[in-house]
Formats: C-alpha cells, structure tokens, sequence
C-alpha cells in the first residue's frame, strides 16, 4: 500500500500543535525540525509550487536576488516561508529576534555565524565575532534560537537558486529585526516583506 506523502497542511497542523503545547524556545524548535526534516526529506515535494523554487518575476531593487514566498501565516506568531536565493546572491548579517527552523530543498545554501561579543547595551553599535561557517545540504535541517543563535548571514554560492522553507515564531514578512556591519559595528532596524501570501490566519 502507498503511504501518503507528508505535505503542507499535515505539517500545518503538526506545527500548530506544537507552539499550542510548548512555550519555551528550545522545546519548540526540538518539536519542529523533525516535522520540517520529514517535509524536505521527502521524494514528493508536490506540495511546493514550481515558481516558488524560482526567483520572484519583475521585482526590481536591492531585494530582486531573492523571494520570500508565505506559505502560512498567524498573526504575528507563526509563519512558514520558502526563501529563493539566487546565484551569488546572500543577505547582510542579521538577526530574527524568533525562533526557527530551517530546512533545505535545493541548491546550496553557506551559512556564517556570529556572536556579539560586547556587553549588548549599546542599540546602536554591536561588536561581533564569527563563530563557525556551515554549508547547507539538500534535505536536511537547522535552527535558531534567540539570542544564542540568532545572529548569521547566509549567501548561496553555487550557479543554481538555492531554496529553502523557514518556519518562524513571528511573522517574518513584519518583524522588525537588526542587521550589522561587521566593520563599524553600526545596527539598523529592517523588515523583509513577503513577496506573495498563501493561507493568512488572523
Ligand atoms: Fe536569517
């Protein structure tokens, strides 16, 4: 007999089922990387659109080396995006102030960290140190905890998109956050928007 493939709204369900019995970070992202592991994992990802493993069309500016494709979100507490990084393209250094777990479908993703090293009180200027450069691998997972692991960059270095689904505790497409500059140590506030909207919850 076939079993059915793991897909959107049985994950969907999985994950509300979590963050509605956990409450503590590090309990959370233990429940939801298994779940994210078993939606990459899978040989059938018809549950992942085609032109979402794409980049976005006619989106201009700064952002146009990526997509951000919501796939579910609830309020400000919940939302499962697929991010599309094109060729050579990457992020700034950055942080989430969430939770989330990361898993990855196609292409190659680098992932360099860092952890602020100086006493934290200044909003303005912070002093990172880089603590480690992993390289993603297609079907497997990562995560995130705020603060101890919170601050990254990520870049794709290979010719092809590389594509990966995030899951957050926030809205991700709101959420005011930092990026850095190593050099200056200078912060500034940003929001990502999403580029596209699937299943909204209020
Ligand atoms: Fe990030």
């Amino acid at each position: 007999m076939m079993t059915k493939p793991y897909a959107l709204g049985g994950f969907i369900r999985d994950l509300e089922d979590i963050v509605t019995a956990e409450h503590d970070q590090a309990r959370i992202v233990a429940g939801v990387e298994p779940l994210v592991q078993r939606l990459v994992g899978s040989d059938d990802l018809s549950w992942l659109k085609p032109e979402y493993r794409q980049l976005p069309q006619g989106k201009t500016g700064v952002a146009s080396g990526y997509g951000q494709y919501c796939l579910y979100r609830r309020g400000t507490a919940l939302s499962v995006i697929v991010f599309c990084w094109g060729p050579r393209q990457g992020t700034p250094i950055h942080d989430h102030l969430s939770w989330g777990v990361l898993g990855f479908i196609d292409g190659m993703e680098k992932e360099t960290r860092y952890k602020r090293v100086d006493d934290g009180t200044n909003a303005e200027y912070a002093q990172l140190e880089e603590v480690g450069v992993h390289y993603t691998e297609k079907g497997r997972t990562s995560h995130l905890v705020t603060p101890s692991r919170d601050v990254h960059k990520v870049e794709n270095p290979g010719d092809t998109p590389s594509v990966s689904i995030h899951v957050y505790g926030c809205d991700m497409g709101r959420q005011q956050r930092r990026r850095y500059d190593l050099q200056s140590g200078k912060i500034q506030w940003y929001t990502t928007p999403h580029d596209s909207d699937e299943i909204v919850v209020p």
